[in-house]
């Protein structure tokens, strides 16, 4: 159905979510549409999220990390048994982690959504560079309301794409998704949360507050709040694991990236700096000051299953 309908599908997707609560400066989309091409900087493979440290892995190589993240969102699905899995990646970016995924599993047919469609045209570009573009599938659409077909995907996840969703719970992502899922089907979330209310200053909090800004989000999930949502929406078997010190290694690449992309990109680079792109460059330094230790931000993998 994915690959025939396609075109239904991708009219019939939804439009952007609602104004945002305390709407940010500028929009999700145009905040991509800018900054995005500088993702490149952190991924070649354009993986827009952190890495998955394993014991013996080499933590100077960033690719290999991100690309294990995307392995273990895989793992987590637990799609041995399933001959044809259909998935869905729920805020896919530039599609990496749908071109990791068809790259592991041959068999699976593959749908990503985002609302950004300069995300949408070069990630067409991008799967018909890897030779997956019958396979994999990028739409504009929101999570929050596809329109895609009830019970009709093995699993999905969200990557580093869940803190966009409405409200500290993101109850309209995670009701979405569990329509979308076929009962059985498992869901994973990879994310910064907030395990706690408490900032330890003004100042964390003010910091906080601007980390939103620049990466145009309203606030990021509550981690008190999200896992008890799945489980009313009908999910059973949900985990949390704390990924903190998985994902330390690649964020301390963080200055080493910023300084290159500040000499190369900045100095000499041919496109012009402009807000997005400068907040871009400073929401990773400004990561660290509200997360653990320091404070109560968190990286999380959330897994369930759909009843
Ligand atoms: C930081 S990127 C992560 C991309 C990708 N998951 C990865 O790890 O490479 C966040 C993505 O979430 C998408 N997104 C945010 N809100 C969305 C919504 N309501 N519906 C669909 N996609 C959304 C953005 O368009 C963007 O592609």
């Amino acid at each position: 159905m994915i690959t025939e309908d396609f075109d239904v599908l991708e009219a019939a997707v939804a439009q952007p979510a609602a104004a945002a609560q305390v709407a940010p400066r500028i929009g999700l989309e145009q905040y991509y549409i800018e900054a995005g091409p500088d993702y490149a900087a952190w991924s070649r493979e354009f993986n827009m999220h952190f890495g998955y440290y394993r014991a013996g892995a080499n933590p100077l190589n960033r690719e290999s990390m991100l690309e294990q993240m995307n392995a273990e969102v895989v793992a987590r699905l637990q799609l041995e048994d399933i001959a044809e899995p259909r998935l869905l990646d729920l805020g896919c970016g530039l599609g990496a982690t749908l071109r990791s995924i068809a790259r592991r599993l041959p068999p699976a047919r593959l749908l990503g959504l985002t609302r950004v469609p300069w995300q949408v045209e070069r990630a067409a570009a991008l799967n018909h560079a890897a030779g997956c573009a019958e396979r994999v599938h990028v739409i504009q659409g929101d999570y929050e309301d596809s329109a895609l077909p009830r019970s009709s995907y093995d699993g999905a996840y969200a990557i580093e794409s869940s803190c966009y969703a409405h409200g500290a719970d993101k109850g309209a992502l995670l009701a979405e998704a569990h329509r979308l899922l076929r009962p059985g089907g498992r869901f994973v979330v990879v994310d910064g949360f907030l395990a706690g209310r408490r900032f330890s200053s003004r100042l964390q909090q003010r910091i906080y507050s601007k980390l939103c800004e620049c990466w145009v989000i309203e606030e990021f999930g509550q981690l008190d709040l999200f896992t008890p949502r799945l489980e009313q929406l009908g999910f059973t078997d949900i985990t949390v694991e704390h990924l903190q010190w998985r994902v330390a290694p690649s964020v301390a690449h963080i200055p080493w990236v910023t300084l290159k992309f500040l000499l190369t990109d900045v100095v000499s680079g041919k496109r012009k700096m402009t807000r997005a792109r400068w907040n871009n460059v400073l929401a990773p330094v400004l990561l660290p000051l509200v997360s653990a230790p320091l404070g109560p931000m968190t990286y999380c993998m959330i897994t369930a299953t759909k009843r």
